[in-house]
């Protein structure tokens, strides 16, 4: 049911959502086949430090834990109920948590508005607002908060722990995702799962997570159709000149737009117009899951990058040559370096190097002479943003330039955003993982260093734009 405008005491319940002290699992199951035994199983085995309830009137205990027939018969407050009863019993499930005063719903079950089935949705939503409850979903995969270490959700894991909020319109996806924030240390502070988002909306998940959670510096979002689209244009507005949110509209081709309406009940609506849309109020689109994540990753490590010179610094000619190119492609074109730092930048590369930008130290670049051409990038005032790139050679250690690169980083604390691109195997791969986990977005390719670049950016862009001009330190 559409909402009414955007609801300032949802908004703040929200907390309960996603802060929980209390979990009750309605529907918590004996099976370990069942979703609700892998919810009940997540709280626990996760480490969540709060009271859970397991609710189910044919159990007396689960995993250890006392079971209760229902949330009227649970002794303490109750701040989340996790609903994962068949959709036929769910409405019953609701009214108790009504009757019990319990504080937010997250409702796993399917079989509402995405099968047709509007009627049983609104149902529950006009029960959910008449008690001022707030309501996620129906038709999720839960929610997942990683330093409240509660994994109230059926995704295999809590995501590996950073500074992005994820807000996904596809539950399938949110759990796959979460394998991908172990893999490439994309730290996520929340998950939220949004389904058939039959009232809480993402205008106010994004203001939660915007204004209220201290623990998110990044709003990521997967979105498949809005159909509160002024209330999601407001809440980017106010959200965007503090913290960036980046977006994958999904659903763009024509079968894609018929996809996104069996998949979760979405008008995906006219492509171009979403693009307008968020053009005006502040949120950076992307095109693919990759480039969803590459931005997120950079812009909740890195600050915006204010004005319009990158500088890159690299071993490899081709791999400069592929940078210049994405560079150009994503709207950060590439120009000369200023004459002094030229001069400067002459002293790390032997004679067949070139100062010019991107900045060749060439194969002979030692981790040293990384650093020294680094530490002068960043102390220089026309570099707005720097990338590094390297191509693993014998006289190299991956390990020993990402050293390199840490060391100045971590001293000068620069208020303009670094990212890297390590090319090569494992050993690019553990030497990525390090930096990744001290601050510095790091990638696999130069194209996706510089798309990472260009969002910071865009952001800086955006900042300039409504009037967040000061450069902020996310790491
Ligand atoms: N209150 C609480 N628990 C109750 C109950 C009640 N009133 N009545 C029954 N239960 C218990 C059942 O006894 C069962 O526990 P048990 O296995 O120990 O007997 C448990 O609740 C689950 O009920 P069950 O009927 O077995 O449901 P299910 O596990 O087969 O399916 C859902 C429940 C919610 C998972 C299913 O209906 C569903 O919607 N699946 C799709 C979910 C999904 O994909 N969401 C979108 C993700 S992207």
């Amino acid at each position: 049911m559409r909402i009414p405008g955007i609801r300032e005491d949802v908004v703040e319940k929200l907390k309960f959502m996603f802060e929980p002290d209390s979990v009750a699992v309605v529907g918590a199951s004996r099976d370990p086949e069942k979703i609700g035994y892998q919810c009940l199983r997540n709280l626990v085995e996760g480490g969540y430090e709060g009271r859970i309830y397991p609710i189910n009137p044919n159990a007396s205990e689960i995993m250890g834990l006392k079971c209760f027939p229902s949330v009227l018969e649970v002794p303490g407050e109750i701040d989340l109920a996790l609903i994962v009863v068949p959709a036929k019993i769910a409405k019953r499930a609701v009214e108790d948590c009504a009757r019990k005063g319990v504080k937010a719903i997250a409702m796993i079950t399917a079989g509402f508005s995405e099968i047709g089935n509007k009627e049983g949705e609104d149902e529950i939503v006009r029960i959910c607002r008449e008690n001022g409850i707030p309501l996620l979903g129906p038709n999720i995969v839960g929610i997942a908060n990683s330093w409240k270490k509660c994994n109230a959700s059926f995704c295999q894991s809590l995501p590996y722990a950073g500074k992005t909020a994820f807000i996904s319109q596809s539950g399938a996806l949110a759990i796959a995702l979460i394998g991908w924030t172990w893999l490439y240390r994309v730290g996520l502070s929340s998950m939220a799962s949004i389904g058939n988002k039959a009232d809480v909306d993402f205008s106010e998940l994004i203001l939660y997570f915007g204004e209220r959670d201290e623990r998110t510096n990044c709003i990521a979002m997967y979105i498949e159709g809005l159909d509160a689209g002024p209330e999601f244009m407001e809440a980017c507005r106010r959200v965007s000149p503090k913290k960036p949110l980046v977006a994958l509209k999904a659903g763009k081709s024509e079968r894609g737009v018929a996809a996104a309406a069996s998949h979760t009940g979405s008008l995906a609506g006219a492509p171009l117009i979403y693009s307008a849309a968020f053009k005006q109020c502040g949120v950076i689109e992307v095109n693919s899951l990759i480039e969803l994540f590459d931005s997120a990753l950079a812009l909740s490590l890195q600050p915006p990058m204010l004005g319009d010179f990158p500088l890159i610094i690299t071993n490899g000619g081709g791999a400069g040559v592929c940078a210049t190119d994405a560079a150009e492609r994503y709207g950060i074109p590439i120009s000369d370096t200023p004459p002094d730092l030229r001069e400067s930048l002459r002293k790390y590369m032997p004679e067949f190097g070139s100062p010019k930008n991107p900045v060749d130290i060439t194969g002979m670049g030692t981790a040293d002479k990384y650093e020294g051409a680094i530490r002068e990038a960043l102390a220089h005032p026309g570099v707005n943003g720097l990338a590094v790139l390297y191509c693993h050679t014998a006289i190299t250690s991956p390990m020993g330039v990402a050293e390199a690169i840490y060391r100045p980083y971590s001293e000068l604390k620069p208020q303009k955003p670094i990212v890297a691109a390590f090319i090569g195997g494992s050993e690019c791969e553990e030497a990525s993982s390090w930096l990744k986990e001290r601050g510095i977005p790091t990638f696999p390719s130069p194209e996706r260093a510089m798309r990472a670049l260009s969002a910071l950016r865009a952001y800086g862009k955006i900042r300039e734009r409504f009037g967040g001009a000061g450069a902020i330190k996310r790491a």
